[in-house]
């Protein structure tokens, strides 16, 4: 079942943010699929928002998260995939009005920028967040 699976993926100045995450989503009972990087070594993050979108475009997963340095980056790179709608979040309150207005499927952070407590807190209120629709189904779909 899609909705039980999140994808994550980072690049390098992500990683260690990742590793948080993906713990995070285990211990929510999400079935946590890693896209990488696996590491610190220096990579680009338009390869791993290109994974995210295929992996969302086959079904593998309806929801993920992306991290890089800044988050500018990689969700600049993720809203560049039609399949993906990704926000990025330095706080909660986006994160929750990223899921009720906008129906993001990607939540979008940067390590370099917030601080892992409120990483984490923004996961968890993306994830438990329902789309609102009504105003907001035909704004969202004028982005298709
Ligand atoms: C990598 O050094 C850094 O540029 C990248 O993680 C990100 O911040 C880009 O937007």
């Amino acid at each position: 079942m899609a909705e039980k699976r999140v994808a994550i993926a980072s690049d390098h100045a992500g990683f260690e943010f990742k590793s948080v995450l993906k713990k995070d989503l285990e211990a929510m009972g999400y079935d946590a699929i890693d896209l990488g990087t696996d590491g610190l070594d220096p990579v680009d993050y338009p390869d791993f928002a290109a994974r995210m979108a295929e992996a969302v475009a086959d079904g593998r997963v309806a929801w993920g998260v992306l991290v890089c340095g800044t988050g500018i980056g990689i969700s600049i790179a993720a809203n560049r995939h039609r399949e993906l709608r990704a926000a990025l979040c330095h706080e909660p309150v986006s994160a929750r009005l990223a899921r009720a207005h906008n129906d993001a499927n990607i939540l979008v952070l940067g390590a370099r920028i917030t601080g892992i407590e409120v990483a984490r807190d923004c996961l968890k209120i993306f994830l438990a967040t329902a789309f609102e629709g009504g105003r907001h189904e035909r704004r969202v779909a004028k982005l298709a």
